[in-house]
């Protein structure tokens, strides 16, 4: 690795979806913000993709999300992430792995990234316990069906997704209670 080349700054880009963001993603966020001196959130531009909120409604939430952290930098790409990467002057792209099914699909990808830039560190962080089971795509199934989900995404999120299906004519479920007493 050409260690004279690597810039002072330690940027990370912590590249996904976000369709949208959750507790799970946050809990990502906040451990690459430990280790980097600067982590850019970067939103896949992907025409070929369906997805529930636009480029600029995500870039939103993650920024009200995340309110005040200078540390913390948000944008959308396009085309390959190590190029992205490159033009940044990152030195990782961070991805969060929960269970083992994480693990097929992003050592491909990580391994194909190595191939097409290898300067470039993938970096992977477990996330908390607690949203081993938390995903994007799960969430917006509940949230669809009138589920309460806002214990696992932050409070701009949810408030979007109500927003989001609240011409829904599904019945609404009632909000789980703050603390589970057993
Ligand atoms: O949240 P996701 O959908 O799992 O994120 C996938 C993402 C955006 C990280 C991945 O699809 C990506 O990096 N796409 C950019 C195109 C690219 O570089 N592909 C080659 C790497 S395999």
């Amino acid at each position: 690795m050409s260690k004279n080349r690597l810039p002072k700054k330690r940027i990370a880009i912590y590249p996904g979806s976000f369709d949208p963001l959750t507790n799970g993603h946050m809990d990502v966020i906040q451990r690459a913000l430990e280790i980097f001196d600067e982590v850019i959130v970067a939103i896949l531009r992907n025409p070929a993709k369906k997805h529930l909120f636009s480029i600029d409604e995500r870039l939103e939430m993650i920024q009200q999300s995340f309110n005040g952290n200078d540390a913390l930098k948000m944008e959308a790409f396009d085309g390959l992430l190590v190029d992205y990467a490159r033009m940044k002057h990152a030195v990782a792209i961070i991805r969060g792995m929960r269970a083992i099914s994480d693990f097929e699909n992003e050592f491909q990808m990580a391994l194909m990234n190595r191939k097409l830039h290898k300067d470039v560190q993938s970096v992977f962080l477990m996330t908390g316990l607690r949203w081993i089971f938390t995903s994007s795509s799960i969430i917006k199934e509940a949230a669809q069906f009138g589920a309460d989900v806002s214990d696992m995404v932050p409070d701009p999120v949810n408030r979007k997704l109500l927003e989001k299906f609240s011409g829904t004519d599904l019945p609404r479920q009632p909000r789980a209670p703050k603390k589970d007493p057993r």
